[in-house]
């Protein structure tokens, strides 16, 4: 039977933190995972820019041995241009698995049960899987152990809050999700994160106030705006300024790192002086993109 990564919603504690250390071995020793994907093809489509997740699946598949085809939905006018069934279903004849950055997650779990070969969620509105793979990966290299450690995430509720708070949950990291009134996470997100929380005893809280993130060990932020959100700036800027991740919320908070998944808005959501700074993970981030997602890889397609 295939699987597909959509949200690592279902997965175990155990087969959360085997994939992680999948991750960090694939990284140590790329020689000896060079032809995982020998003779494979991958399909790319995404139907939204990208920077750091086409060219890490792009380098990463090809340091596996395997082949990518890159579809820019939105370039070649294939959104609507039929049925994302059949879509789907096409790609399946010719690729061992489709990587798809998409709108809506309803149209991921529809490609899902419309191909025979893995699907893997490159970002959709609701979940970047990928993206928090490699953020628990860059904080399992530097803290080893993240049972008992606490990740902030501040500013915009979004698809990139949603993955930290499930894969946290499964690695048992603590996540304080501090958002402004009515930019929360999705409940029925929260909830399933702090349900999957009692197998490991992480912490999954929410607030609305900066003030409550004190004595964290690292501060998280994404953009205010994100892919699609026609909201103009001028209309949260004021809402948003409390939650900028800069040196007062950072030294306030005692946390020794900050985070952010990129693109970045300098002085917008995080200052300049901080992504600059020796406490930014930025780089090891992006870098841990794509060791991640070839743990993924190689746990779906030859595992
Ligand atoms: N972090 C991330 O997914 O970046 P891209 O949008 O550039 O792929
Ligand atoms: N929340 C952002 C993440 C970009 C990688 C967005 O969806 O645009």
């Amino acid at each position: 039977m295939k699987h597909d990564l959509l949200t690592f919603s279902d997965w175990t504690p155990t087969q959360m933190q085997i994939l992680l250390e999948l991750a960090v071995t694939i990284k140590q020793h790329p020689a000896d995972y060079s032809n995982v994907l020998g003779g494979r093809s991958i399909v790319a489509v995404f139907e939204k820019p990208s920077l750091r997740t086409r060219v890490s699946f792009e380098i990463g598949v090809h340091k596996l041995g395997g082949h990518l085809v890159y579809l820019d939905a939105q370039a070649n006018s294939l959104v609507g241009r039929e049925d994302i069934r059949d879509t789907a279903a096409n790609l399946a004849c010719w690729a061992d698995a489709i990587i798809a950055r998409v709108f809506a997650h309803n149209t991921l779990t529809t490609m899902a049960a419309a191909a025979k070969v893995p699907v893997i969620n490159a970002l959709c509105d609701k979940f970047h899987p990928c993206q928090a793979l490699a953020d628990y990966l860059t904080l399992y290299e530097q803290f080893g152990e993240l049972k008992g450690r606490t990740l902030a995430y501040v500013g915009d509720g979004n698809n990139v809050t949603h993955s930290l708070l499930i894969v946290g949950a499964l690695l048992g990291c603590n996540v304080i999700s501090v958002t402004p009134q009515g930019h929360e996470a999705d409940s029925a997100i929260f909830t399933l994160a702090q349900d999957i929380a009692k197998q490991t005893g992480a912490r999954i809280e929410k607030s609305h106030a900066v003030e409550a993130i004190k004595g964290v060990d690292v501060l998280y932020t994404d953009t205010w705006l994100s892919m699609g959100d026609k909201t103009p700036l001028a209309a949260i800027k004021e809402k948003f300024m409390p939650y900028q991740v800069n040196e007062t919320l950072f030294a306030n908070s005692g946390a020794r790192f900050v985070m952010h998944c990129q693109p970045a808005h300098r002085d917008l959501e995080i200052t300049s002086r901080l992504i600059d700074s020796e406490a930014s993970l930025l780089m090891q981030q992006a870098e841990n993109r794509m060791h991640g997602q070839n743990a993924i890889l190689t746990h779906l397609l030859a595992g």
